[in-house]
């Protein structure tokens, strides 16, 4: 079996950035599952359709056109890596990402993601649900406030305005959707590593999931 590494989190863990690292050093290949999910809450802003329209949600995630290149993601053949990282599309994947069948419908999409060398994947379900038999599972977690702090410095970075008190509440009413939903909720594997990176470096944290790996 091609081996997998997961790491899921809530809401500016440092999850993305660190399996990105992890990926590189591993030679690995990268799912980051949350751009699905926002690349679904585009396209369903897009073609106008509800984000609590399971069904009609259900049809549009069926023939996504979607593709991941280097870094960047696509939707109908255009570039939207930028678009789909604003706070609003967050939301959106999140809004979306409560319904079942639409979960169900991404599933296929990203186990094809799992290939030789190996794979990296995060998300919030990649350890309990896509990926049960990973060889090592990660559940990232930090304060509220050290992840509002790099969420605010990522929207920066990308053009975006930010602002801290809308964050938090932000970030504090994503974490409690996710968490609390009856769909996969947002819980660690109950085989998962759990990595609190609130006063870790990047480094660190890749230093950590690639030590637990053992390579
Ligand atoms: O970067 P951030 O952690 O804010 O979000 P993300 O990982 O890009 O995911 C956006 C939203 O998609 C999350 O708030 C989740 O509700 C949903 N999601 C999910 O349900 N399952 C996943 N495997 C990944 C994302």
């Amino acid at each position: 079996q091609t081996p997998v590494i997961t790491i899921d989190g809530p809401t500016a863990s440092g999850k993305g950035t660190v399996a990105a690292l992890v990926a590189a050093r591993l030679g690995f290949h990268l799912l980051d599952s949350g751009a699905l999910y926002r690349l679904a809450a585009l396209a369903s802003l897009r073609y106008d359709v509800a984000p609590d329209a399971a069904d009609a949600l259900v049809a549009l995630v069926d023939d996504l056109h979607i593709t991941f290149r280097e870094g960047l993601a696509q939707l109908d053949g255009v570039d939207v890596s930028d678009d789909i990282r604003a706070e609003a599309i967050g939301n959106r994947a999140s809004a979306i990402a409560v319904h079942q069948p639409v979960r169900a419908a991404l599933v296929a999409r990203q186990r094809a993601f799992r290939k030789q060398p190996g794979l990296v994947a995060d998300g919030r379900d990649m350890g309990t649900v896509i990926f049960p038999d990973a060889a090592l599972k990660v559940f990232l977690t930090a304060s509220v406030e050290a992840r509002a702090e790099r969420r605010y410095k990522q929207l920066i970075q990308k053009g975006f305005s930010a602002n801290m008190d809308d964050l938090l509440r932000d970030l504090r009413e994503r974490d409690a959707r996710d968490t609390n939903r009856a769909a996969a909720p947002l819980k660690p594997a109950a085989d998962a590593k759990l990595l609190d990176t609130s006063a870790l470096s990047i480094d660190e944290a890749v230093d950590q999931v690639v030590q637990w790996y053992g390579a």
